[in-house]
This record gives structure tokens, sequence and C-alpha cells, in this order.
């Protein structure tokens, strides 16, 4: 049986066309994967669905009754749930509060009452959260546990997660995967967005593959294979880049020394981190999320200061630096929260240019002819799904990753320093943007990369430092590291049993 069937959607944006004519089909459940490349319309067919966009052309069944969904809460009414892209949870109420929002019912809110009945709910559908909690104190795995509930708990029979995993560290991954196959168990039907194909085979039934805005097929789980369903993509099978080793060591780039730190509650988050990057070589930083990766990255950006310690990148003292010092010595940023530095209602033009606007000005006059020749052939490298003139706003989630890659890399800085490199991409852009990595190192440019995709710290690096509860607990050169090995590492294993030796002897 069917729970929801999308026959022949067409959404156009001015002359884009986002979907065309799909058919989209799920049965009652199951969990359902959508697959396309950055820009191939996922999110835009399941907006309409929840009620957030209007189909052009098309209509929607439910049950095999066809209904009209204007709004979310058409959507909610027919038993669908959305957890977008961003969250959509207000930060300074408590958790209850959040899940009463919108609630008919009684002007008065009995938040006991609410806090009770959802405690019952979080244990009912087995996703753990705390009532009482105010929302910016939760963690964003926490925050998407919400959402979820948030959708159960009015009665979702439909859950549509975009991207869920994008966000989540491994552990919570299984977490949620285990949480996702019990629902569906009691009866739940899932529309999972994902571009980890191995994630997709590990746990949906059945697959849709989106190609320039069309369905180009739906597959059994059982009958295909991730370089199947690679193909359906992007009409090639074989991806990867191929890593040459380094014949020489280049020059010392960037020092960091005895460095500390501290994160927003004012706990400690990096302790004596002491760390080196040569010219021509990618420097890994692996490690489970939230083990002072971000703090690491946010310092090395400008966007918080140490607490102690000294960064020197060819000599020059940028210890506690600001953002734009940092950009004009020409050190190329990519932080991990791609909306920090990107301005939604600017051109992708603007934003191409947007930390180098100065290059661009003659006798105070900006020149808007060079920087659409500048953003034609960015957009033309980088594969950018986008015209120099739309508003960024409007862009596919991947695409805008591929806007701000775009405009560091281009600039070839000399020491790039880049988190998550390809949090969000699709494989083929994936494919693209860590050769643009290894380019940069083949031309002699020094680079951090911190990653919580082994794969991808095992394919780029020339050596790999593990960062674990804000310190690095080991570097080792890419001929001795194994996703084992490093497993081990980033789970604390050495430095416990180090603790542990120390102990003994001081007995
Ligand atoms: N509000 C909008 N205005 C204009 N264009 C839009 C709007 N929303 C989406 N688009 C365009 O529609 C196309 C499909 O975008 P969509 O967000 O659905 O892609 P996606 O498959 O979810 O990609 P990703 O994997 O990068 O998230 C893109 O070219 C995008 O630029
Ligand atoms: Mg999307």
């Amino acid at each position: 049986m069917h729970i929801v069937q999308m026959r022949g959607i067409v959404k156009r944006f001015g002359d884009l066309i986002a979907n065309d004519h799909v058919d989209f089909e799920l049965e009652s459940g199951e969990i359902h994967a959508l697959l396309g490349e950055n820009g191939a319309g996922k999110t835009t067919l399941m907006r309409i669905l929840y009620g957030l966009y209007h189909a052009d052309e098309g209509n929607i069944l439910v049950n095999d009754q066809p209904v009209a969904i204007h709004t979310p809460k058409d959507a909610i009414a027919a038993g669908i749930g959305m957890v977008t892209q961003h969250f959509t949870l207000v930060p300074t109420l408590t958790v209850a509060e959040n899940l009463a929002l919108g609630e008919k019912g009684s002007l008065t809110l009995d938040i006991k009452q609410v806090e009770r009945s959802v405690a019952e709910a979080s244990k009912r559908f087995g996703i753990p959260v705390k009532p009482d909690v105010l929302v910016r104190h939760l963690s964003v795995g926490e925050r998407q546990r919400v959402e979820i509930l948030k959708a159960l708990y009015r009665n979702a029979q439909v859950l549509i997660l975009d991207e869920p995993t994008a966000v989540l560290v491994p552990q919570e991954v299984d977490v949620l995967f285990e949480a996702l196959k019990r629902l569906q168990y009691s009866g739940l039907s899932v529309i999972f967005i994902s571009h980890k194909l191995h994630e997709v085979m590990d746990l949906c039934n059945r697959i849709t593959v989106l190609r320039d805005g069309k369905a180009v097929g739906t597959v059994h789980k059982n009958d295909t294979s991730t370089k199947q369903l690679a193909t359906m993509m992007v009409g090639r099978e074989s991806f990867g880049v191929t890593r040459q080793e380094q014949r020489v060591q280049g020059e010392v780039l960037v020092t960091i020394k005895n460095m500390c730190a501290e994160d927003k509650k004012g706990l400690p988050a990096l302790r004596n981190i002491n760390l080196e990057v040569h010219a021509g070589e990618i420097l890994g930083i692996a490690g489970v999320s939230g083990n002072g990766q971000a703090e690491l990255s946010a310092i090395l950006c400008g966007m918080q200061k140490p607490s102690s310690g000294q960064i020197m990148v060819e000599g020059q003292d940028l210890t506690g630096a600001e953002a734009d010092v940092i950009c004009a010595t020409g050190i190329g940023r990519i932080p991990e929260d791609r909306h920090a530095n990107l301005v939604g209602e600017l051109s992708v033009a603007e934003n191409l240019v947007l930390d180098h606007l100065q290059d661009y000005v003659k006798n105070g006059i900006l020149e808007r002819n060079k920087i659409q020749q500048q953003a034609g052939k960015l957009i033309k490298d980088f594969q950018i799904k986008a015209k120099p003139r739309d508003r960024l706003r409007t862009l596919s989630g991947g695409n805008m990753q591929k806007v701000m890659l775009a405009r560091t890399l281009s600039r070839e800085p000399r020491v790039v320093i880049v988190s998550q490199p390809t949090r969000g991409l699709d494989v083929g852009a994936t494919d693209y943007v860590r050769s643009q990595l290894l380019e940069q190192r083949k031309r002699g440019a020094a680079v951090l990369m911190i990653s919580e995709d082994l794969d991808e710290i095992i394919a780029l690096s020339d050596r790999i430092a593990v960062i674990y509860e804000g310190e690095i607990v080991g570097i080792i050169p890419n001929s001795e590291a194994t996703p084992e090995k490093l497993g081990l590492m980033m789970s604390g294993s050495n430095i416990e049993k180090r603790k542990q030796e120390k102990k003994r002897v001081q007995v």
C-alpha cells in the first residue's frame, strides 16, 4: 500500500526547473532514500510534500486520497512531519514548551502536564529527551532528536529527514538509525535524504534517484550497489582521488605552540596543542566530533581567542588576530559553519569575492564586470549549480559549500585551514574538492584539514594528528595509518593507557 504518492510534480524557480514531472511513491512502513547530486531537487520535492513550497503542476495522494497541502499545518494534519536541514526549535524555550508550540487546544498551557506527556512520548517512541531542559543547552544531536519527537508527537505517519546525518557524529548516527528501524517496525514510514551511499544501503529499503530535477529510477536495496547508485546519480561509477607521495618535506609555514582554549561554557577545550604544518603537505586532524576540533578551527580562523599559547604563520605572530587580519595575511579559511561566511541576500557573484572585494575596486568604483567574469569562471570550475546573479540563499546546501570552497581556494593561499571540507557534498563534488585540496598541496600550500571522515583523512593527509579530549594524542605518517589504528587513537585508548602507566609508576 502506498502511504504517499507524488505524481507529475513540477516546480519552477524562474526559468530553472527544480522538479521536472517527478513521480515518487512511498510505501507504508518503508524507509525510502532520496538520492541525487547537489541541486538535483531533493529538498525542493520534500518541501513541496511538507507544504513549504507549492508545486506548479502535479498532485499528492495520501493513503490513496488526493490532498491539498498548502502549509506545513496541512501536511501535519495529513500525518506528514519533516526535520529540515536547519532546525526550527526556539532555543530559549524548554523541550516541552517547544513541543507544545503550535498545538491547538486550550489557551492556558499546563506545562507540568505537557512535560509529563512529552516524557511519556519520549519513552513510547524510544527517543530519549529531557522535557524540562532549555533547547539552547542541547547538542546538535539532541536537538535533532527533539525535532523528530516533535513530529511523532503530532502523530506523523510519515517522517521526512533531510540530511539528518550531516550534523551527527558516527555514534549519534548509530543511535538515530536504531531508533528509525524501531519506529519503522511500529509502522512509521520514512523518507531519508543523504549523500552517504553506505548509510543509504544500511538503513533503507528502497532508493529513488533524482538527476537534474527528474526522477531517474527507484530501486530496491537488495537489487543494487553503491556503484550502481553512483552511476544513476552522476553517470559514472568510479570515484576517489589519488595522492602522490611527498618527495621532500617543505619548510614549516604554521607553528602552533602550547595552545590552550576554553569552550563556550568556560571548560578546557584545547590542552597544550603543539603542531607544525609544512609547505606542500596536508596535515589531517582526526577525531570524534566534540573533542576540540570546533575550537581549533575557530581559533585558526580568527573567530575565537586562545587562552594561552602562540600561533605563528610564516614567522608572523597571529595569536588572537581577528578574522580580517588572518584573511589579509593570505590564509585561506573554510570554517565548519558555512553560514558564518556567506551572505544569503547577496548574489552568488558577490559572495564569491566577498573576502577580497578590494581587488575589484578601481578608482573607488566596484568593477561589476570583473566580478561577474570571475564568478562565471569559478561557477564553471567548481560546477556550482547557480547563475552569478542568483541570491545565495536560493542555492542548495551543497552548492553553498562549493561557493565557499571556490572563493577560498581560487585565491591560492599559502596556508589553507579547512574544516569538514566535503560535508553535504555529493560524491562527484566530494572528489572534486578533494582533488582541489591535493592541488593546493602540490603548488606548495600548507593545508591543515580537520575532518571527522576517516576515509577522507587517510585519502588526503601526509601526516595525521589525532585529537582526543582537546589533546593531540599522537601524530603518525600516512604510511602507518589504518582506520583501525586511528579509531583506537580517536577513542583515547593510548592516552588512557599512558595515564594508567603513570599512576603505576607513581605508586
Ligand atoms: N527558493 C528558491 N529560489 C530559487 N531557486 C531555488 C530555490 N530553492 C531551490 N532552488 C534551486 O532548485 C534547485 C534544486 O535545489 P534543492 O535544494 O532541491 O537541491 P538538493 O537536491 O536538495 O541539493 P543538496 O544536495 O545540495 O541539498 C537548485 O538549483 C536550487 O538552486
Ligand atoms: Mg538539499
